[in-house]
């Protein structure tokens, strides 16, 4: 692959990384709000508030790849993002915390490709900021897949393939 084809990669997987973490704010921020349990409420925002934050660092490399978001794939997340969020209060607890956990599974594999087109393009300089966001989604799997082996409707159905150590994000890049 040449070095502008993986740019070009690198900005499309950011403009999904950058709208998809506005989507996951807002359908958290309607998770947090419709538990009950307090631990819960305080995991969940805190995953919320991350989910902001690499948003903002998304934001900062697209900007320096002189490039910026997609309109379309915004009015999808806003969209997607509210929906879900609402829905979080009309589905009970388990369905947005296995959905949580599955998407996050992909958000892991997300940053870990876009640090190899980063790697690929001649942009050294982002890597460890992706691979870092890879942790984070990373923990937040961990956490909602924990959430689930211990409720008793998991009994039911098969939990997403779990995602390989935290510690091989970084081992199988280098
Ligand atoms: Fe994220
Ligand atoms: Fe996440």
């Amino acid at each position: 692959m040449s070095k502008q084809n993986s740019r070009d990669k690198l900005v499309g997987i950011l403009q999904l990384a950058y709208s998809g973490e506005r989507a996951a704010a807002y359908a958290y921020r309607g998770h947090w709000k419709s538990v009950a349990d307090q631990e819960e409420r305080r995991r969940i925002k805190q995953i919320e508030d991350e989910e902001w934050h690499h948003r903002q660092l998304v934001g900062e490399m697209l900007a320096g790849l002189n490039t910026g978001p997609k309109g379309s794939r915004e009015i999808r997340a806003i969209i997607i993002g509210r929906v879900l969020g609402l829905g979080c209060h009309l589905s009970g607890w388990f369905a947005p915390m296995y959905g949580a956990g599955k998407l996050e599974s992909q958000n892991i594999v997300e940053y870990q490709t876009a640090a190899r087109y980063a790697r690929d393009c001649g942009r050294q300089d982002l890597i460890d900021c992706l691979l870092t966001m890879a942790e984070v989604e990373w923990e937040h799997e961990r956490y909602f897949r924990e959430r689930v082996l211990q409720s008793r409707w998991i009994r039911w159905l098969k939990v997403w393939p779990e995602p390989p150590a935290k510690e091989l994000i970084r081992a199988s890049f280098d």
